[in-house]
């Protein structure tokens, strides 16, 4: 047989041929945008380190919300910019609180878009850890007690999905409690499972004004030389009753993401954090790379590696690229 028989460039050749052999598809359905809320009124605000990203107050982010809707974006995750800030996060539960107000506005004059509410602590207390302290010990189980409370309080809003992202022990569990025990047996946890202590974080800190005052992250947030323990972390997750398991940050921990795919049945979700989304939009910027295509390529990388929905600041203008 003349060399070479197997020839792969022939799948290759034309537009077509690769469209219908493209092993791995993105769609607007996998798209969630996070979105950050801030007081006031009229407020539309770009974040320096995330060329694109705006802090809305609830009037606007209501319309952001009706925009990218209609751009065929299923879901938003919402991030909450208190005023007031104490050393036990106050404002996360509470009932007037700037999340909850911008869930039932968002709910009211957009009833299909899902609002999922991202649940933690760090942009509510002074000291910008995820849970409650005692000197510099970030305590566990009066944090857990902190965030199912919040996570309650953003289901009596009328979030269709919670997400806790403080990465303390039992936390899911006690939520999935706090949600059954009034009524909100229908309200899906989406679980960050397996969350790192990631340098990728940092535009993000500066958006929702939540970097620690003292320390890191490190005592709670996972290490990233770590696989086996991701694992660990996703099952007691799936254990205590999470719907959907997350890996965060995305391209930095596709290998995670590909384990869990191979390991758990559960829908997958990942996370392009602020610094994945910040760095492609200064290379773009600089000239360096094509930013639209890094961008897809990126999202692509993350869907291939298993990921069923995917959290990108760039879901807006993606879906706008994608047909479908
Ligand atoms: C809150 C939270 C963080 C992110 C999502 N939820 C910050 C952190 O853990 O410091 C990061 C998101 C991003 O970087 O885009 N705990």
């Amino acid at each position: 047989m003349s060399f070479p028989s197997q020839r792969m460039r022939r799948l290759r050749r034309t537009e077509t041929l690769r469209r219908m052999s493209a092993e791995t598809r993105l769609s607007r359905d996998n798209l969630i945008l996070p979105l950050f809320v801030v007081e006031g009124g009229g407020v539309r605000e770009p974040v320096p380190s995330m060329p694109g990203v705006l802090r809305f107050s609830v009037d606007q982010v209501v319309d952001e919300a009706k925009r990218v809707s209609d751009l065929g974006v299923p879901a938003v995750i919402l991030f909450g910019i208190p005023e007031d800030k104490d050393p036990v996060g106050t404002g996360a539960d509470a009932a007037n609180g700037i999340v909850q107000r911008a869930v039932s506005a968002i709910k009211r004059s957009v009833p299909d878009l899902c609002v999922m509410t991202d649940v933690c602590l760090c942009e509510y207390t002074d000291h910008g850890h995820c849970g409650i302290i005692e000197g510099e010990e970030v305590l566990n189980d009066p944090s857990v007690e902190r965030l199912a409370s919040t996570a309650l309080s953003h289901a009596r809003a009328g979030a269709d999905i919670v997400a806790p992202s403080d990465m303390m022990d039992g936390r899911v569990a006690a939520i999935r409690t706090a949600l059954d025990a009034n009524g909100f047996e229908e309200i899906a946890i989406v679980a960050y499972a397996a969350k790192f202590a990631s340098a990728f974080y940092g535009p993000f800190r500066d958006a929702a004004e939540s970097t620690p005052q003292f320390g890191d992250r490190r005592s709670y947030q996972m290490d990233p030389p770590n696989r086996r323990e991701a694992l660990r972390e996703m099952r007691l997750d799936l254990e205590e009753g999470a719907d959907v398991l997350m890996v965060k940050p995305a391209m930095p921990y596709l290998d995670i993401l590909a384990d869990a795919r191979r390991e758990f049945d559960v829908p997958l979700a990942a996370y392009q954090v602020s610094g994945e989304y910040a760095m492609i939009h200064a290379a773009a910027q600089n000239g360096w790379i094509d930013g639209e295509r890094a961008m897809e390529e990126a999202l692509i990388s993350i869907k291939r590696a298993g990921a069923d929905w995917i959290l990108t600041y760039a879901a807006a203008d993606m879906a706008a690229r994608l047909k479908s």
